[in-house]
């Protein structure tokens, strides 16, 4: 018997109303940071909006992250299964296109979305390139080489300002916008380190990367940017060696395929795909970024890398 729809509204989410949302993204088995709503809610407190019941009850959410002032990325679409096809993620689906407004946005289509969003959505510019999600049961920290030598993976820390600053210059480098306050809260993500890689020489960052729990189970590596493979490879081992053996099982990875070094990478830990290539949509343009610096991205709900 299909399910009685309640009445409900949609509306702006609220920061109490996190751990329903999760709850509802745990249903579609994708992954999701144990706190990166968090972090996204607080870069964008006006990006996410939910169904909610007249009883308070969270039944839909979805979310339109404004990168910078001109472009947004659309992500965690959800509907409780129990309520779905009555019309009301279209809803808050419009909620948040009206807030995006005329931006350019990208969104990482679920296999079975693409032509939605692509042919009826108003998505229609398609990238050449497709993410990839990938999964590794156990790490075998052993296998990992320690060079360069002249490279130095540290904590990232609030306290130290100036690799702070250096690391937001360098997110913005990759991206070709700077992300603000995105790498500060980002340090201050609860059941995740972020790291970075400096070289010794200049003391130039030439990488940064962050992993955190899955709410899966497991752990998410992302970002994972860095100047050449050897720095991603010296990352990722540090940011491993950052978790217990025991947290270190199911990770999960999300390369994009035209940055053939880092698929390359993922093959020699044992990464294998977990479903088939995410293709990227945009409204206008594509968003070009500095794709050879991409080893895993941050995060395929809310992040345009
Ligand atoms: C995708 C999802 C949020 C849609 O919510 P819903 O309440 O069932 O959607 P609606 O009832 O408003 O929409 C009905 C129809 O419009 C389509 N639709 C919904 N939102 C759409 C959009 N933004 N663009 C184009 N079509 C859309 C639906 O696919 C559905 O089509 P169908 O009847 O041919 O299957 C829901 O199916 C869901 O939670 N799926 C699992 C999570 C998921 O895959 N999310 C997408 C990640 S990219």
């Amino acid at each position: 018997m299909a399910a009685e729809i309640p009445n409900y509204s949609i509306r702006l989410m609220r920061k109490e109303e996190i751990p329903a949302v999760l709850d509802l993204w745990r249903e579609t088995g994708l992954s999701e940071g144990t706190y990166s709503l968090d972090t996204w809610f607080a870069f964008d407190p006006d990006g996410f909006y939910v169904a909610v019941t007249d009883n308070g009850t969270v039944i839909g959410a979805c979310a339109g992250v404004l990168q910078n002032e001109d472009l947004a990325f659309v992500g965690l679409y959800v509907v409780k299964s129990t309520y779905r096809r009555h019309g009301i993620g279209r809803k808050i689906w419009d909620a948040v296109m009206k807030r995006v407004g005329e931006r350019n946005a990208g969104v990482n289509p679920v296999p079975n979305q693409l032509e939605n969003y692509r042919d009826r959505s108003g998505f229609p510019v398609q990238t050449s390139w497709c993410s990839i999600v990938t999964k590794a049961k156990e790490i075998d920290l052993k296998q990992f080489s320690d060079d360069p030598p002249e490279v130095n993976v540290q904590v990232l820390t609030l306290e130290n300002n100036d690799t702070l600053n250096n690391v937001i210059c360098y997110d913005a480098d990759v991206c070709g916008f700077s992300r603000g306050n995105l790498i500060p809260i980002l340090c201050q993500q609860k059941d995740s380190i972020t790291m970075v890689a400096i070289n010794a020489e200049d003391n130039d960052v030439c990488g940064y990367g962050n992993i955190r729990k899955n709410i899966k189970g497991g752990v998410i590596v992302g970002p994972l940017y860095a100047d050449s493979s050897e720095i991603a490879e010296k990352l990722l081992g540090e940011l491993f060696k950052a978790f217990t053996s025991e947290q270190i099982r199911d990770v999960v990875l999300m390369s994009i395929d035209c940055n053939r070094p880092a698929v390359k990478l993922m093959n020699k830990f044992g990464f294998e795909n977990v479903s088939p290539n995410i293709a990227r949509l945009y409204r206008k343009e594509e968003i070009h970024v500095k794709y050879e610096k991409i080893f895993s991205q941050h995060n395929l709900n809310f992040s345009i890398f």
